[in-house]
């Protein structure tokens, strides 16, 4: 299969690191055949989610929301705040749920730690979706580990690229997997319950 690659990027930050990495990401997912889309929460803007307004319509969100149901597998890449992935991205999250079951999702923190609380929520987040999570994420020190003509060191270069090749390669087995499961008629199965 062709995987359709979904990276999201939870800064409003302009000119985000957390953008450059996961444009870098994507580029890299590519030269091993996913179609890629990046989808910057600072451009769609969403509402706060409030679950008494469900059915709201909102232009960034109906993007979103679109965006997210083509994806067959996701990079989240957030900011580092307070040892947490940012509001921005908090909040994407909410709106979904039964939309990330059987996909995987790989994680990218601009960090000025190693971003591990950071994406250990988003993973915490997305298993409570029976999404997958890849075992391993990349954190960026933005400062630090892009060189001063704006390339990638590459120690980190080598871990984002090594990353995009697992979350396509990874991607597309669980994805192939969870849609036999969910037309194949089988009753044990965990996917069986999203059959609709
Ligand atoms: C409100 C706020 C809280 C932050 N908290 C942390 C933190 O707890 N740990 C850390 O390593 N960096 C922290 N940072 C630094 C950011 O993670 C860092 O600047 C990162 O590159 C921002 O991501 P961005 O470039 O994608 O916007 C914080 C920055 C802000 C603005």
């Amino acid at each position: 299969m062709t995987i359709r690659l979904l990276g999201v990027c939870g800064s409003m930050r302009a000119n985000s690191y957390s953008s450059r990495i996961a444009a870098i990401t994507l580029d890299a997912a590519r030269e091993h055949g996913a179609e890629t889309r990046l989808l910057e929460l600072n451009t769609v803007d969403l509402p706060t989610y409030n679950p008494d307004k469900e059915s709201i319509d909102h232009i960034g969100l109906r993007a979103a929301t679109e965006a997210v149901n083509w994806a067959d597998a996701f990079v989240l890449a957030s900011p580092d705040y307070h040892g947490s992935m940012s509001g921005a991205m908090k909040n994407f999250l909410d709106f979904y749920w039964a939309e990330f079951a059987g996909k995987l999702f790989g994680y990218i923190c601009a960090s000025h730690e190693k971003g591990l609380t950071v994406m250990e929520q988003m993973r915490t987040s997305v298993r409570q979706c029976y999404g997958w999570s890849l075992p391993y994420g990349v954190s960026v020190y933005g400062e630090k580990d892009f060189d001063s003509s704006g390339q990638l060191v590459s120690q980190v270069d080598r871990r984002l690229r090594m990353f995009a090749r697992d979350v396509v390669v990874y991607g597309a087995l669980i994805r192939t997997q969870f849609q036999a499961d969910l037309f194949d008629g089988a009753t044990e199965t965990f996917a069986a319950r999203y059959r609709t």
